[in-house]
């Protein structure tokens, strides 16, 4: 079954097509950072219309890099949320009314449920039962998942998400927005342990997260000290160790408890390299085995959105001729 899937909850249009026998066949996307970077932001109304320029385009975009027809897809699948309200819409609509007029199947997709299985289209996927590290600029979280549509909240930030923290902490030291990768990037200039952030709430059993206090960590940091480029690597540097070292000792706590061997991360803050190697070596020592989507799996992106299109279509569901959008969506709750 070949299903397109198109991802428009928030400033990136992606759309790709993937068929169950073979694979991904096609993804492109694009991101809207430029035009939001001016306003430190994402604005919604620019975000939407953004979405109605490019959506088409893409859309041929993939077909020809597939190499496929029209006549060839079986189903479309779109993020129907959580996520901007008039983002979302350009995404359910066209996505709607294109099933309607190929007269095929339409399923709305949930964002964070595409984000959680998006490792699944690496060459070697993990396999069920898996707990999923989900670190987003809107979620972090801890889940159990039993197999596919089984998914139980294990632990969540009780404030800012890790990817929030990122970002704010970035702006606090000019680097722009969205900033994570960028403060990533200075942190590696950085000289280690020259400052030291608290790891919160590691001492305290649960598993929870906090992160906004490291946002103002950093602000006093920042106010004691002359902010030269490497003083402002060496914050960079300092915040990542801490965020880093909160998430893997949240990670080993999770794992233990479950008693299952695979760790499963997802979500924009995954393409963390730093992250990526630190929990690569904690959960080998506990004979874990660490899944990742590519790095541009890990950001929002279409092709997670057809993959699981794809397995909710061939479980036999889909969606009526209504158009509906969640911008606030418990992955728990059923559609
Ligand atoms: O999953 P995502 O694309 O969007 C949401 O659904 O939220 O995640 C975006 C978040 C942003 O906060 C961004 O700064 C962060 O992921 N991010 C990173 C990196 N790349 C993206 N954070 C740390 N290191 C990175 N390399
Ligand atoms: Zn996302």
């Amino acid at each position: 079954m070949i299903v397109l899937g198109i991802e428009t909850s928030c400033d990136e249009t992606g759309v790709a097509l993937y068929d169950s026998e073979r694979g991904l066949l096609a993804h492109t996307l694009h991101s809207q950072i430029d035009l939001h970077a001016v306003y430190g932001g994402v604005v919604p109304e620019l975000a939407s219309r953004d979405h109605v320029r490019k959506i088409l385009p893409l859309i041929d975009e993939v077909l020809k890099q597939a190499e496929i027809k029209t006549e060839d897809i079986q189903g479309v699948a779109y993020t129907a949320g959580p996520g901007l309200v008039g983002a979302l819409l350009v995404g359910a609509m066209v996505g709607r009314s294109l099933a309607y007029a190929w007269n095929i199947k339409a399923i709305p997709v949930h964002h964070l449920e595409a984000h959680l299985l998006a490792s699944m289209l690496e060459p070697l996927p993990p396999s069920f039962p898996f707990v999923t590290l989900l670190v987003s600029g809107g979620h972090t979280q801890l889940i159990k998942v039993k197999e596919y549509g089984h998914y139980e909240l294990l632990g969540e930030t009780v404030d800012d998400a890790v990817g929030e923290a990122f970002d704010k902490t970035a702006k606090l030291l000019g680097l722009g927005y969205p900033g994570g990768a960028a403060l990533a990037k200075l942190a590696e200039k950085g000289v280690k342990n020259r400052f030291h952030f608290p790891r919160p709430m590691i001492d305290r059993p649960g598993l929870e997260f906090s992160f906004s206090g490291l946002k103002t960590f950093a602000a006093n940091t920042i106010n004691q000290h002359h902010l030269d480029d490497q003083t402002r690597a060496d914050i960079a540097c300092a915040f990542q160790d801490a965020v880093v070292e909160t998430l893997v000792v949240k990670c080993r706590r999770a794992l233990r408890l479950v008693g299952w061997k695979t760790l499963v991360v997802a979500g924009g803050v995954g393409a963390n390299q730093q992250l990526r190697s630190e929990l690569q070596s904690a959960m080998a020592k506990e004979d874990v085995k660490v899944f990742f989507p590519r790095q541009e799996f890990c950001t929002d992106n279409g092709a997670m959105i057809a993959y699981v299109g794809c397995q909710r279509l061939l479980r036999g569901e889909q969606a009526g001729l209504g158009v509906n959008v969640y911008p606030r969506w418990e992955y728990q709750e059923k559609t």
